[in-house]
């Protein structure tokens, strides 16, 4: 006998849509589950949708050969608008997923990464650079100083192309078409379709998706015209055979898999970091013993690819950001088979879409602790962090369509975190400023600020 599943009162037509709040649905999401427990229903519009917040669930949908991502529905299904078969917005079966996942997992694996070191470090110096420059007078926000390292970052890695975001008062066209894009994909998740064609959003939806197509396929126009030997994903993904079936992939696959690593790889990055100033500045035990730990590896030293494994501090304090403020907070995936979860105590039936509510799921006590909605790297120490029970820290995503640029992100979020701590001492512009939320595709943090200053006790 099964329990269930709860569902909020909605309306006719148009379910819950109404009641999700629009500036950060997250918080209605999280409301909802304090209200409603582990499990609830929602509909959107015709579609339903089951919301669960606990570990002990989370591990349930973790079963891929129950659960499956299908990105029919919601915003992931509009990003598939301008991004097709991408990896990102691949659905299952896809043989194009198949094919670029085999190919790319090598070029997004550690070694490869290290490779990338030097472009990181040529993206992270200009932002160092601009806020030498800046000094303690200006207000920073650094969630857009971190936007622009981290498009900037993507485009070199991985198609060699300069956005030169530091240069520039305004985004590049390409930019403000991928932002708009974004958002306006994610809004059209909650929109009946009529009401956009009413509102004639069409129109510039489409230029938006033109403009980022184009660039795409200038660039790997160019680089067939004139081939260079740089070990980018771009090259990868052009000269690469998928070792299983020796195919390569196609020139439209590889401009959507291009446009998928510039969204996928950019606001979730730049997000954690966000987060992860936020949480440091707002303990400063926290950031002593991370400055204790970079002038104890690295001195005055620039750091090296080599040094970054070497500072588990700063490693823990990532880990603890991602926890705390996971860049993704949800994911969905969809029952490919009649089942149950939460040992036989609900029924979920084949097709139903389950979303997996990360940022509960990340602080639920019966993992972390009664103190888990506090920030403390220390849980992430000295063999802890290994010895989670398994799935628990899960930003990332899980299986076979986790994210495939996490060693991409760690290395690029811990050399320019170590720069910024050895170089600045940084402060909160509003000492009494308390973390609120924006949401778009991704959380970061709203209206924060910071001010630097080039450290007083280095020469
Ligand atoms: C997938 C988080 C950085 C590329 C994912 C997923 C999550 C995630 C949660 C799974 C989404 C789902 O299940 O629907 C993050 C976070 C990042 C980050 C928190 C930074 C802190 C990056 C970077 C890249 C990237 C730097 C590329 C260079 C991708 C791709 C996928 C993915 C291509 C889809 C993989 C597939 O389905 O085969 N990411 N990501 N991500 N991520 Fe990331």
């Amino acid at each position: 006998m099964t329990t269930p599943i709860p569902c909020p009162p909605s309306l006719p037509f148009f379910g819950h849509v109404t009641q999700i709040e629009k500036e950060v649905p997250l918080r209605s999401f999280i409301l909802l589950s304090k209200q409603y427990g582990e499990v609830y229903e929602l509909l959107q519009f015709s579609r339903s949708l089951l919301v669960v917040s606990t570990y002990e669930l989370m591990t349930d949908i973790c079963d891929d050969k129950r659960f499956v991502k299908n990105p029919t529905g919601g915003a992931l299904a509009q990003v598939r608008n301008g991004v097709g078969d991408g990896l990102f917005t691949a659905q299952p079966g896809e043989e194009n997923w198949e094919l670029a996942h085999r190919l790319l997992m090598p070029a997004f694996g550690t070694a490869a990464v290290r490779e990338m070191f030097d472009d990181m470090y040529d993206i992270a110096e200009q932002l160092v650079l601009k806020w030498e420059r800046f000094g303690p007078s200006v207000a920073i926000n650094p969630a857009e100083d971190f936007t622009r390292l981290t498009f900037d970052t993507i485009a070199l890695c991985s198609m060699s192309y300069r956005l030169n975001s530091f240069y520039r008062d305004s985004s590049p066209p390409f930019v403000e078409a991928m932002v708009d894009f974004l958002v306006e994909s994610g809004q059209r998740a909650f929109r009946p379709s009529l009401v956009t064609n009413m509102l004639g959003y069409n129109a510039k939806y489409e230029q938006d998706i033109k403009t980022m197509a184009d660039l795409a396929n200038e660039i790997i126009a160019d680089r067939k015209a004139n081939p260079t030997d740089k070990n980018d994903l771009l090259n990868r993904m052009l000269l690469g055979k998928d070792p299983k079936t020796g195919k390569s992939l196609s020139d439209e696959n590889i401009k959507n898999n291009l446009l998928t690593f510039l969204i996928a790889g950019h606001e979730t990055t730049s997000s954690t970091l966000s987060f992860s100033m936020y949480f440091i500045l707002k303990k400063p035990e926290v950031m002593r013993k991370l400055r204790e730990e970079l002038d104890e590896v690295l001195g005055d030293e620039p750091p090296q690819v080599g040094d970054l494994h070497k500072l588990p501090y700063l490693n823990a304090c990532l880990r603890e950001s991602l926890r705390m403020g996971p860049a993704a907070p949800m994911r969905s995936v969809e029952a490919s088979e009649d089942t149950t979860i939460g040992g036989g105590k609900y029924a979920v039936k084949k097709g139903q879409t389950v979303a997996v509510l990360t940022a509960q799921a990340l602080r639920d006590p019966k993992v972390w602790g009664e103190d888990a909605e506090e920030f403390n790297p220390e849980r992430m120490l000295g063999g802890k962090f290994e010895a989670l029970p398994s799935n628990a820290w899960q930003p990332f995503g899980f299986g076979m369509r986790a994210c495939i640029g996490r060693a991409f992100a760690l290395q690029e979020m811990l050399l320019i975190t170590a720069l910024i701590f050895q170089r600045f001492d940084v402060m909160m512009d509003d000492p009494s400023y308390e973390l609120a939320i924006k949401q778009t595709l991704t959380i970061k943090p709203k209206d924060f600020r910071i001010r630097v200053a080039p450290r007083k006790d280095r020469g």
